[in-house]
C-alpha cells in the first residue's frame, strides 16, 4: 500500500545504517528460478543436489545438474532490484548487501559491498590444489591441470559457510538500525538467523526489520513492515517516494 512505501521510505531516510538481505526473489525478475515459491527449483529437483553428499557420491549427475544453472546464468542480467539496491548504496542510503544468492547480479548492478553468504557460482574451484578460475572451466572439463576434479564456488547443503563473509555478514547484523529483507523465504539456515538476529534487536528498539516478499515468511510477525508483492515493483515505488521526499527537502 502507499503508506507502507512512504513508511519504508522515510525509514531509509532515518536510517544511520541499513543493509539489505537478498534471496533467490531479487533474481527471479531476471530469469533465474527461485527455490520454494510454486515455481521453485526444488520443486522439480530434489534439493539434495545441491548437497556435499551428492558431490561426493554422485559426481557425474552432480556436473549436470551444475553444467544447467551455470548455463542459465549467462543469459541473466541484473533486474530493476540489483540496479536500484546499487543505487541507494551510491546516494549513501545502502552500506551492505548479505545476499544468499551465486548469481553475481548485485556485483554486475554495481554494488559494492556484497557478503556473499553461499559462494559465488561463475566460479569454480580444484577440490585438490584449491585453484580458483571462472566456471567455464568446470563447463568444459571438470578437472584441474592438476588432475584434482573442480566444484563450484557455492556453499552445498551440509557445508559451513565461508566464515570470513559469515562473520562479517553477522558484524552487519549487529549494527545496522533498519534491514531490508528482499525476495526470501527466511527457511535456510544459518542464513536466515541473520534477520532473525535483528528481529530480535528490533523488539529491544535497535534496530527495524522491512520485508519484501511476494510470499509469506516465518519472521513477518516480528518484522516492524511486511510489503507483500512483486520486489521490483515495491522498490521502484520506494525509490519514486525517495526521490519525490529529497526534491521536497
Ligand atoms: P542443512 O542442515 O544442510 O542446512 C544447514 C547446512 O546447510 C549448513 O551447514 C549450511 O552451511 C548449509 N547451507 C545453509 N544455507 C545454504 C544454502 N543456501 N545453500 C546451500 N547450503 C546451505 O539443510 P536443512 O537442515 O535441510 O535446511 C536448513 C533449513 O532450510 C531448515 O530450517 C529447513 O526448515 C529449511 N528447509 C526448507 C525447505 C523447503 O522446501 N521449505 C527444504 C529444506 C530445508
Ligand atoms: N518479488 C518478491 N518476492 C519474490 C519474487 C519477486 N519477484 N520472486 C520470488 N519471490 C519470493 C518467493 O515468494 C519466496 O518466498 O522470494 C522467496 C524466495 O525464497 P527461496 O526460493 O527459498 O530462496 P532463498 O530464500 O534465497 O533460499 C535460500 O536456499 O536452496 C538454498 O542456496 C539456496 O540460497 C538459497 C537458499
Amino acid at each position: 500500500s502507499s503508506t507502507e512505501i512512504q513508511r519504508l521510505a522515510t525509514l531509509i531516510r532515518g536510517a544511520r545504517h541499513m543493509v539489505a538481505f537478498t534471496g533467490a526473489g531479487a533474481s527471479t525478475e531476471s530469469g533465474l528460478p527461485d527455490f520454494r515459491s510454486s515455481q521453485g527449483l526444488w520443486r522439480r529437483v530434489p534439493q539434495h543436489m545441491a548437497s556435499l553428499a551428492f558431490l561426493e557420491r554422485h559426481f557425474d549427475e552432480f556436473v549436470a545438474f551444475y553444467h544447467q544453472r551455470i548455463a542459465a546464468l549467462e543469459g541473466a542480467r541484473p533486474s530493476r532490484v540489483h540496479r536500484i539496491l546499487a543505487r541507494w548504496e551510491a546516494a549513501g542510503w545502502l552500506k551492505a548487501v548479505i545476499t544468499q544468492n551465486v548469481d553475481g547480479l548485485h556485483q554486475q548492478a554495481g554494488s559494492r559491498r556484497v557478503l556473499p553468504l553461499h559462494g559465488d557460482l561463475r566460479t569454480c574451484r580444484c577440490q585438490r590444489c584449491g585453484r580458483t578460475q571462472p566456471s567455464e572451466a568446470f563447463l568444459s572439463h571438470p578437472y584441474c591441470g592438476c588432475g584434482g576434479r573442480l566444484r563450484p564456488n557455492v556453499v552445498l547443503f551440509g557445508e559451513p559457510l565461508p566464515a570470513a563473509v559469515w562473520e562479517q555478514a553477522r558484524g552487519e547484523a549487529l549494527r545496522c538500525d533498519l534491514m531490508l529483507v528482499v525476495g526470501s523465504s527466511l527457511e535456510v539456515y544459518p542464513a536466515a538467523s541473520l534477520p532473525e538476529l535483528v528481529a530480535r534487536r528490533a523488539a529491544a528498539g535497535e534496530a527495524v526489520l522491512a520485508i519484501v516478499n511476494r510470499d509469506p515468511t516465518p519472521l513477518d510477525e516480528e518484522a516492524g513492515l511486511v510489503l507483500r508483492g512483486l520486489a521490483g515493483d515495491v522498490l521502484e515505488r520506494v525509490d519514486q517516494e525517495l526521490a519525490r521526499l529529497e526534491s521536497n527537502r
